[in-house]
């Protein structure tokens, strides 16, 4: 028997699917992918490793690790009509309006898109894995005028990026700093992208709208849009003098702090503990401490003025300043959360198609009934 409709706005109170990917304490601020904790997978885990528990539930043995890893570099080239359509983007788009079409276009150029067996479903979730990157770097060379870049086989997913973006290998420290960032933004429950990415495919759509349904939904500034935002504000505020008038102004407007906030964390969330620690020492080893300090500033006031409210920083706070301090332009930050997050998507809707039931909840009608169709010359 189906029980009685309960309204439910913003879904708040709904529990619409069931994962095995990750758990969220948001009353303690944990987070686990697969039973382990956020803050042991940054601390010993690699991207590559994680993704691998994510599709497996389970971490992999030294030669799986090396399978997955050589499906992936593998899969790092585009179709040459991708690398064309890259050199026909207008310089000027959002690098998220480029994204979201450019891995729509993928969809196009592989013969198994409609193919939604397992084993295509997997292939299909390590080429979009890795052929990502190479998208968002090579349109930050495109729209800035420089040669494009093919990813390099011989490295992992965030050396390979980083090498293709500045066309020059990063140091170890950097390309670890980055690998960090993509395990941190990995999964997280039945976030807005990951429900759009399994209302999608559970249609028994394919991968390819999943994730272009995913990407679109992450491009939200109450979304992963807010890392980009942000960096706009910390450019703003500019200087130490000017955190405390700039913040307390937003507060008394009843402006959103971007960067705060979260709708399942009413603790710290602790992927903000860990960046922040994170973004202290590479905002330290790159020269940009002023970052760091604006940012521990805004978080202290923040924290008198709102904090009983259960509000403090999100993911996406420390994560411009880490970002920035790795030296990638703000209008690509959010493009960053997608590199990563497509692991958790392609794992979302794998486990969706396994135990499959369209997603369609309704709508409480509150218009009017009965009325006269009346003639448009009448009108
Ligand atoms: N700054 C100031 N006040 C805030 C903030 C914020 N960032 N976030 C919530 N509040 C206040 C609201 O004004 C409201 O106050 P009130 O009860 O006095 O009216 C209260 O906190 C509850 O807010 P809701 O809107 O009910 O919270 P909801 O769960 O719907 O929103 C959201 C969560 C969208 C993340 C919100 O906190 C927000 O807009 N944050 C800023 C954007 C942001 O950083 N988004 C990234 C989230 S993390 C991620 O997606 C990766």
């Amino acid at each position: 028997m189906t029980a009685a409709p309960v309204f439910d706005k913003g879904l708040a109170n709904t529990i619409a699917a069931e994962t095995q990917a990750s758990f969220i304490d948001g009353a303690k601020g944990v987070l686990e992918y697969v039973g382990y904790d956020i803050d042991s997978l940054a601390r010993n885990s690699t991207f590559e490793e994680t993704v691998f528990l994510l599709w497996n539930r389970r971490l992999p043995n030294a030669a799986e690790l090396a399978t997955l890893a050589a499906e992936l570099r593998a899969e790092y080239d585009l179709p040459e009509a991708v690398w064309q359509m890259i050199r026909d983007t207008p310089r000027t788009a959002h690098p998220m309006h480029m994204l979201r079409t450019l891995v729509s276009s993928l969809g196009m150029f592989d013969r198994e898109a409609d193919d939604n067996s397992p084993e295509a479903n997997w292939r299909k979730s390590v080429r979009l894995l890795a052929k990502t990157p190479t998208i968002v770097a090579n349109f930050d060379r495109h729209r800035k005028g420089k040669p494009l870049v093919r990813p390099d086989a011989t490295m992992d997913m965030a050396t390979n990026f980083l090498n293709m973006l500045n066309g020059a290998r990063p140091t170890v420290a950097v390309a670890k700093a980055l690998d960090v960032c993509l395990i941190l933004h990995a999964d997280h429950g039945l976030n807005a992208s990951t429900f759009a990415a399994r209302v999608t495919i559970s249609t028994l759509s394919d991968m390819y709208s999943a994730i272009t349904t995913a990407i679109g939904t992450l491009k939200g500034p109450l979304h992963g849009g807010a890392n980009e935002e942000v960096m706009h504000m910390l450019n703003e505020i500019g200087t130490m003098d000017n955190v405390e008038p700039y913040i307390k102004e937003r507060l008394a407007r009843k402006d959103r702090i971007m960067g705060f906030g979260h709708r399942v964390y009413k603790a710290y969330d602790p992927r903000a503990g860990y960046l922040k620690t994170f973004a202290k020492q590479i905002a330290t080893d790159t020269g940009n401490q002023g970052l760091y300090e604006m940012s521990t500033k805004i978080e202290d006031i923040m924290k008198a003025e709102v904090a009983a409210k259960g509000i403090y920083p999100n993911v996406d706070f420390f994560s411009a300043t880490t970002y920035h301090s790795i030296g990638i332009d703000l209008d690509i930050f959010t493009c960053m959360f997608a590199i990563s997050r497509i692991s958790g998507w392609t794992a979302h809707c794998m486990e969706q198609l396994a135990a499959n039931r369209l997603i369609r909840p309704m709508a409480e009608y509150t218009g009017p009934h009965g009325l006269s169709y009346v003639v448009m010359s009448a009108r």
